[in-house]
């Protein structure tokens, strides 16, 4: 029995993710922006990991939508499309890098908003938590879309569940080649040239990291002084079992 249950959500997890689902995540994240835009009177915002599968969308969103001319689209590499778009808003800056490194924060410097959509669960060194240490010196607000953990009372780094339990719960199987590596090399150095200091494969961003629990984002985010404004609960991620995609706006 327990092998048939870890096939069939095995099987789900790796089912290509439905373009309704799809659909309604974007529209759920489109969501958060017009909240934090229309009630909460955002007028600058940071987009932190912006640009993969989505080409800087949300960023354009809100600019496009709600009028915003200060902003900042921040990842490790840009797209052409970003670069094209990106030429209608001259109040964009495009901060290429680690949003983890000090000189990039620097770079992006104060800003109403931080928006981080599908990026906490992959923060190490820093750590997800470190992150929002970061940005909370700059900014009086977090919009966080994130796939939110429910099998714990409390958030685990996810390769330490092993490997079987790690692809259990994750949308990914151990034959994609990052994923592969990410446990055959784990602590070799990732050869990665965007990463400027030493990163063991462990510790990339690309593969999932975190199974973040709401219990402690909100009591991380309130000992940093902010609030919760917003919350809404979208629903299973992908089918997985021990994931749902919960959004957030905190505010200080
Ligand atoms: C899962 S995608 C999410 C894309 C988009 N935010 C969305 O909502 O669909 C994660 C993105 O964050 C970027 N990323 C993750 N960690 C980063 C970091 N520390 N610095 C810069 N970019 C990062 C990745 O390169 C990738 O583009």
């Amino acid at each position: 029995m327990p092998l048939i249950k870890s096939l069939r959500s095995t099987f789900r997890a790796v089912l290509p993710f439905h373009p309704l689902w799809l659909y309604r995540q974007r529209r759920g994240k489109r969501r958060l922006i017009d909240f934090a835009c229309e009630r909460l009177q955002i007028r600058s915002f940071a987009d932190l990991g912006g640009v993969w599968g989505v080409d800087g969308e949300y960023t354009f969103y809100a600019m496009k939508t709600h009028k915003i001319q200060t902003a900042s689209l921040v990842d490790f590499a840009v797209t052409e499309t970003v670069v094209t778009r990106k030429r209608e808003y001259p109040g964009l800056k495009l901060n290429i890098g680690n949003f983890g490194a000090e000189e990039v924060t620097q770079q992006i410097g104060n800003v109403d908003a931080v928006i981080l959509f599908d990026v906490l669960l992959h923060q190490v060194n820093p750590d997800w938590d470190k992150i929002l240490e970061l940005y909370a010196k700059q900014t009086k607000c977090f919009l966080i879309f994130n796939p939110q953990f429910t099998a714990s009372r409390s958030t685990v780094r996810l390769l330490d569940l092993g490997e079987e339990e790690y692809f259990r719960n994750i949308p990914h199987t151990k034959d994609e080649e990052t994923y592969k590596a990410a446990f055959e090399k784990m602590y070799e150095i990732h050869p990665r040239p965007q990463y400027q200091q030493r990163r063991i494969y462990r510790d990339i961003h690309d593969i999932w990291q975190w199974g973040i629990v709401d219990d402690d984002l909100i009591a991380k985010m309130k000992s940093l002084g902010f609030s919760m404004r917003y919350f809404r609960n979208h629903g299973r991620f992908n089918n997985l079992a021990n994931f749902e995609n919960h959004a957030f706006a905190f505010w200080k």
